[in-house]
């Protein structure tokens, strides 16, 4: 029986991936800043990535670590504390999420994912990291968002290529029960999507009546993204596609409806 440590366990990726890993008979623990009580087969550890604190003790004898937690800037430091800590704990397998186009940066998230991809290969550790292009729920919060004024702003020429977060999850499974790997292929969604595209079906599947407009956006990053570096054509994983994730969650109960709990 492995025990894993889930990175960004409580996240929208990795409160996906835990049930999938307990399902599998692994033992596994979760990193979170909140303090939280063992629920569900899953044991909770406090600590804080940016810092270090607390990151010793969440390592402590793990076979592998799924390293999923994130944020929109300064993940190299986190990723940094991690590596340090499992390399003075056993050498456990870390297995790495990162986000097609990392190797193109563009905007600072982009930057800061590939200096992690760095951190994580130059580490010492058996290691394994997977791109994926952007989750539909990322995508559904930049919708809400663009959707709290009058007209939709869609950067013009920018494409996407959303995947299922469930199904990133269940590839991440995966890579954890398996050897390390290195740089495994990348995963994207079923279909490439113009921003305009994504907004017009998200404003179909919420019933909103919004003008989409155009935004011109210049600039080296605008450029790279034009140039269709967060897509991946060739490794079109995902099944799930973006009208068929907004048709799901039109159904869903009003409560745990992201379409109308945080937009109406
Ligand atoms: N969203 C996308 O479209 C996308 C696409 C490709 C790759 N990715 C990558 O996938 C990963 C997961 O994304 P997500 O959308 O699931 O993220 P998310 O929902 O924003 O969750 C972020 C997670 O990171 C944890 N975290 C943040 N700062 C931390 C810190 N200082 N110490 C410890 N934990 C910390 C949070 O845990 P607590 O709040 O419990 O501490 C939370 O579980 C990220 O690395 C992201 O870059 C995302």
């Amino acid at each position: 029986m492995k025990t894993i440590l889930v990175t960004g366990g409580t996240g929208t990726l990795g409160r996906q991936l835990v049930p999938l890993l307990v399902k599998t008979g692994s033992k596994v623990r979760v990193l979170s800043r909140k303090e939280r009580a063992t629920e569900n087969n899953v044991e909770y550890v406090t600590g804080d990535l940016a810092t270090g604190e607390g990151v010793d003790a969440a390592v402590k004898g793990v076979d592998v670590i799924v390293h999923c937690a994130g944020s929109s800037k300064g993940d190299e430091v986190k990723t940094r504390h991690l590596t340090e800590a499992a390399l003075q704990a056993g050498r456990p397998h870390l297995v790495f999420i990162s986000v097609v186009g990392a190797d193109q940066p563009s905007y600072a998230y982009f930057k800061s994912k590939l200096l992690s991809e760095e951190v994580v290969t130059a580490s010492g550790l058996p290691w394994t990291t997977l791109r994926a292009t952007q989750f539909h729920d990322l995508i559904l919060v930049v919708m809400n968002a663009l959707a709290k004024l009058p007209v939709m702003l869609a950067p013009s020429g920018f494409n996407f290529q959303p995947i299922d977060s469930g199904e990133v999850a269940a590839r991440m499974a995966e890579l954890a029960l398996g050897e390390p790997a290195g740089l495994v292929a990348d995963i994207g969604g079923p279909q490439v999507l113009s921003f305009k595209e994504m907004a017009r079906e998200y404003l179909r599947a919420t019933g909103k009546h919004r003008l989409v407009m155009p935004l011109p956006l210049f600039g080296k990053s605008a450029r790279i993204v034009k140039a269709g570096s967060v897509l991946a054509p060739d490794h079109a994983y995902g099944r799930r596609t973006w009208a068929e994730f907004l048709g799901e969650r039109s159904a869903l109960p009003q409560k745990a409806n992201t379409l109308s709990s945080e937009s109406r």
